[in-house]
């Protein structure tokens, strides 16, 4: 036990040298890898938390035009701020954001250390080493899926990586080869990850013909990486069932806000019940609110996967009348477009975007007609 621990840390002891240069010369160009202003590099770390890169570059790009400093996200009205994360997920990723950014402003800049960073609202281990040692050459290991899985392999360790104690100790292994230099601590946790992100990858094979570590990795060398890392089967997701209706009314269609805390918090949504209901239940969902069906028009089902739920949607488009709860809000296309919705009602927000601008022409065309 006592050697194969050491054999394990010889080998990683070994992999700052070949991991920085094959960096400096293979990296991908990412936006946030030309700045250290620590801005720039925390929203582009929360952006990338349970999202791939290919899908971050046009938020982020389009994120740091409307917020340019931390004062401007600490000012920023709600409503542009979920409409500019709206398609990303894991919004209460866009709350924190804010709540960090204005403490940050209150306090006057931002924490220059890892316990200062750790404090603020949405950063954790991970994101507060990843910040401090890329804006300001912090000596702290940034430990995410890409690390656990790479350093697995390398160290050929069969601990399941969903354990906490696992995790502890593969962050200690890593604090413990980090480099001298601040240029070097700069880029070291970025290094590792994209090593993991590129090289050393998840679903399928590592890349092991490409990687500057294959000569010390002891998964390759002993033939285990692809079975690597052990991970304890997740729990298996929950299924619920959901009735949304598309209602529409003189070229508007209801929608109302989700409450302020739970799934999807504080986002818009289509009136929606529990439940898939058939034909001849769904018009009383409909009277429930106070409103009278005057059309059935189509029949829509979705799915969306959450982490740990999935929707399945039955949908109803239905012409109506009367106005519903006070919690419904009539909006027109450009009101619709306005607001943040969810991905989850991607369906039915396509859907509604096209009858009502179809409603809103041929109104047109009948004032024009009349002129
Ligand atoms: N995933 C998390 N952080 C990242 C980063 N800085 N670059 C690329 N992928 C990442």
């Amino acid at each position: 036990m006592e050697e194969n621990k050491q054999t394990m840390e010889h080998s990683l002891a070994k992999l700052p040298g070949p991991l920085l240069a094959w960096y400096r010369a293979n990296a991908r160009d990412l936006p946030w890898r030309h700045t250290q202003d620590p801005y720039r590099i925390w929203v582009s770390e929360i952006m990338l938390q349970q999202t791939r890169v290919a899908a971050v570059l046009g938020y982020y790009a389009r994120f740091l035009e409307a917020f340019p400093s931390v004062e401007a996200l600490a000012d920023a009205p709600e409503e542009a701020l979920m409409k500019l994360w709206e398609g990303l997920g894991y919004y209460s990723r866009a709350r924190n954001l804010q709540k960090a950014a204005q403490q940050i402003a209150d306090r006057g800049g931002f924490p220059e250390d890892y316990a200062g960073l750790l404090a603020l609202p949405g950063i954790g281990e991970y994101t507060a080493s990843a910040i401090v040692s890329a804006a300001f050459g912090g000596r702290e290991a940034a430990v995410d899926g890409n690390v656990l899985r790479t350093v697995t392999r390398m160290t050929d360790n069969h601990a399941d990586i969903t354990d906490p104690k696992t995790k502890k100790s593969i962050r200690r292994q890593v604090q413990a080869i980090l480099p001298e230099t601040d240029a070097d601590m700069r880029i070291f946790n970025q290094a590792m990850m994209e090593l993991g992100a590129t090289v050393c990858v998840p679903n399928g094979p590592p890349k092991c013909l490409f990687c500057p570590a294959r000569s010390i990795c002891l998964g390759h060398l002993r033939g285990t990486a692809e079975t690597l890392p052990v991970k304890a089967p997740k729990k298996a997701r929950k299924r619920e069932d959901k009735t949304v209706f598309l209602l529409l009314q003189d070229g508007k269609t209801a929608l109302r806000k989700r409450p302020d805390t739970g799934l999807l918090a504080g986002l818009w949504e289509f009136p929606n019940v529990d439940g898939a209901l058939d034909e001849a239940a769904a018009p009383l969902a409909v009277e429930a609110w106070g409103l009278t069906a005057r059309a059935w028009i189509a029949k829509r089902n979705a799915k969306h996967i959450f982490s740990h739920v999935e929707w399945h949607m039955t949908g109803y488009t239905v012409e109506a009348a009367g106005s519903g709860p006070p919690d419904f809000i009539w909006m027109d296309a450009a009101a619709l477009k306005a607001h943040a919705v969810p991905s989850a009602f991607a369906r039915y927000y396509a859907e509604a975007v096209k009858l009502l601008e179809a409603a809103e022409q041929e109104e047109n065309h009948a004032v024009l007609e009349k002129e």
